[in-house]
């Protein structure tokens, strides 16, 4: 609209470079723990060393007596808090210092302030604790098992369309498999801090989260106080992938402390702390079972996932829910079953759900695909969905098969050869493989402000408010943007505001849900803000300027909710994109080197191409990442992290990524929400890990059915050679 009306030049979609990038590369973007605070003490965090315990004894005598050590709080001397009053997941059952029990090993059982990070850090090491402690479950593969069902968690544990059991028994051709995934931690570089500043009641917590208000929530709740009371504040955040989702216990200990001390108090965990008690990808043990007929037509789909949560609190990782909605067949059925573990509670991670389940359902629909003798693109085609399979609802848009057009086009599909092995250079092995990716689009209630002032010489100025949160994807560059758009300014002349409870509420920044949500209430405060305005006649930028030089302090200030209403459950809402990738694996030492991947993804509007790549670019990565290296180890013994560093836990870094060919393709979608933009944040990921395995099975006929596919997998015989 305002594109037709002020000839604007359109600024969505322009491969528009971060509005940050500048105060980000010369570091002048200050990032939580930067925050300079006068007086400022710091807290570090002492972990149980056992799990399944109970805290017989601790001692703090060494570390309070030690220079510049202004307090040590246990269990024995933590006020009681408010009983715990969230409501998983979105707030967590927390261990915040109130009773001897230790459910998992590095759950907080001291916490040591003093005037320096290094006074308080040795102070720490002194702290001793004993324990008695029984022996952890730390595998849900372990024998005798209690699996149980949720009775709230996160999704619906449970679904069935049709009868999967007596389409089974009749189905010409069926194959029934299980696939596993790890442990993984999510590593965000900047690792979580908080800093908390009380000024009588009135409390400012500086913290690294994908949700603001969700920690003023938590902190307000966990200390009886008035929301008002809680100011939090987020500017800046180097990467969540979901670990920041949630008040994690670290934050309302850092705020005790504060309170306790008198002080203000920074609390940072080290790479190690993050792994524990701030959330994993759940280990999964899925089974998927097809049923179908010669001709390739799914008859019934069965997905049963199993993953752990901890003893206090039920996380359900949703591995089955994709295949509630990927692929047309009448009968299908999905569960999920959890098992307690002593660990802390796993959380959600880029692609809850459809990272894990996309890996188990698409390996099996390659394995069927070879069962029958048929292409494993074909395959797919042939079941393509043309509605929700389980909502019977139209999709608001899809495109999937575009994607899988492009894509393959682009990869040289149709070179694959029918018979795995066949493609050899020298030692090498060269396999092709590929998937589809999807992801649901979700959108919460957010809302916005926007104030316009005139600059008195015929401009105008606007400042936009949301209390979102850009965690690295470029959230203040879209704001910008689309306010730029909807208003009809350049882009030089709109500031975007964000990370801050004083701000306009928004959801949480997961679920790749902020352009939905939030990108949908900037726009409609901008376009409310200019009905105001063209209700006095001022139409375009001259005559705008002119009204508001007239108005008090020459400004207006427009405020606006935007939230899915009557006819927005009408349709099914995903993205979705197609993955192909090339491997070549070393016959002799098992090395999988992946050197291109080529993808294709249709996801809405696109609002930044510079951006929107990005976040492929990193999903797609990270799925390498989940294919072939990472894995969080756990000793059996102590439930203690092994490789809780960087070191040892391994991502993918530049040698290990060849080339990346992605692209969006261009959909329409009138549906889907006010602005037509459907998540980016996490589709890269899904369906990369069982491509990679289709391409290892492609060059060595080894099926590797559990993540990660590490070289002894394939030198030493654990896949299955079939
Ligand atoms: Mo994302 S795992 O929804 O932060």
């Amino acid at each position: 609209m305002s594109d037709a009306v002020f000839g604007n030049r359109a600024p969505v979609g322009a491969p528009m470079s971060r509005v940050d990038g500048r105060l980000k590369v010369t570091g002048a973007a200050r990032y939580t723990a930067e925050i300079p605070i006068e007086g400022v003490h710091h807290a570090v965090i002492v972990g149980s060393t056992a799990a399944n315990a109970r805290i017989l004894d601790i001692d703090t005598s060494i570390a309070e007596g030690m220079p510049g050590v202004v307090k040590v709080l246990t269990h024995r001397n933590a006020p009681k808090l408010p009983a715990q009053v969230g409501k998983p997941p979105a707030s967590r059952v927390l261990t915040l210092l109130q009773d001897d029990v230790v459910h998992y090993n590095g759950q907080p059982v001291a916490v040591v302030v003093a005037d320096t990070l290094e006074r308080a850090t040795d102070a720490a090491h002194r702290v001793t604790a004993t324990y008695d402690a029984r022996e952890p479950l730390t595998d849900i593969r372990h024998a005798g098992r209690k699996e149980y069902r949720p009775e709230s968690a996160n999704k619906e544990a449970d679904s069935a369309s049709g009868d999967a059991a007596a389409a089974l028994s009749h189905a010409e051709e069926r194959i029934s498999r299980e696939y596993t995934t790890p442990i993984e931690n999510h590593n965000p570089i900047e690792p979580h801090a908080t800093i908390a500043v009380w000024e009588g009641d009135q409390l400012t917590v500086y913290d690294t989260t994908q949700y603001v208000v969700g920690v003023r929530n938590t902190i307000a709740k966990t200390f009886g106080l008035p929301a008002d009371n809680v100011r939090v504040v987020s500017r800046f955040i180097g990467g969540g992938f979901g670990t920041k989702g949630s008040t994690w216990s670290h934050v309302p200990l850092a705020v005790l402390a504060a309170r306790e001390t008198g002080k203000p108090v920074k609390l940072v965990l080290t790479r190690r702390q993050m792994f524990g008690s701030t959330g994993a990808r759940a280990q999964t043990e899925q089974r998927v079972t097809l049923g179908a007929r010669r001709d390739g037509t799914l008859v019934a789909i069965r997905h049963e996932s199993v993953s752990y949560t901890s003893r206090y609190e039920d996380y359900l990782e949703p591995a089955a829910v994709i295949t509630r909605s990927l692929y047309a067949c009448p009968n299908i059925e999905t569960t999920h079953r959890l098992v307690q573990l002593d660990l802390g509670t796993p959380t959600f991670q880029r692609a809850p759900g459809e990272a894990t389940g996309s890996f188990a359902l698409e390996c099996a629909m390659d394995e069927l695909a070879e069962r029958l003798g048929m292409d494993p693109l074909e395959l797919r085609l042939k079941n393509y969905a043309e509605r929700d399979p389980e909502s019977g609802k139209p999709f608001s848009s899809k495109s999937l098969r575009e994607c899988y057009r492009v894509a393959a086009e682009r990869f040289g599909w149709a070179r694959r050869k029918a018979t795995p092995g066949a493609m050899q250079d020298g030692d090498i092995a060269i396999g092709y493989g590929m998937a589809t990716a999807t992801y649901p689009t979700n959108r919460s209630k957010a809302s916005a402000s926007v104030t316009l002032t005139s600059d008195g010489r015929g401009g105008i100025d606007a400042v936009v408010q949301t209390a979102s949160q850009d965690i690295g994807t470029g959230t203040y560059t879209v704001m910008t943007q689309l306010a730029a758009d909807a208003l009809g300014l350049p882009v030089e002349r709109v500031r975007m505001e964000l990370g801050d409870t004083r701000l306009p509420p928004s959801p949480s920044s997961g679920g790749s849900q902020t352009a939905a949500s939030t990108g949908s209430a900037v726009e409609a405060v901008c376009r409310e803000a200019c009905v105001r305005m063209a209700a006095d006649g001022a139409t375009d930028p001259a005559s705008m300027a002119a009204w508001l030089s007239r108005q008090p302090g020459r400004t207006l200030t427009v405020r606006a909710e935007s939230k899915a209403g009557k006819g927005d459950d009408d349709y099914a809402k995903h993205a979705f994109g197609a993955v192909f990738v090339e491997v070549r694996v070393d016959r002799a030492l098992g090395e999988i080197r992946v050197p291109r991947i080529v993808g294709a993804y249709a996801a809405g509007r696109i609002l930044n191409a510079k951006t929107a790549l990005s976040q492929l670019i990193g999903g797609v990565v990270w799925g390498v990442g989940m294919a072939l290296e990472e894995k969080t180890l756990v000793d059996p013994r102590t439930a203690r992290y092994m490789n809780a560093n960087l070191e040892e836990y391994h991502v993918p870094v530049n040698a290990d990524i060849g080339a990346l060919d992605l692209q969006f393709i261009a959909e329409d979608d009138p549906h889907v929400n006010p602005i037509g933009v459907k998540g980016i944040g996490e589709i890269g990921i899904t369906g990369v890990p069982a491509a990679i395995a289709g391409a290892v099975y492609d060059a060595t006929r080894i099926r590797v059915r559990e993540l990660p596919i590490t070289l002894d997998k394939l030198i030493m015989g654990g896949g299955s050679a079939d």
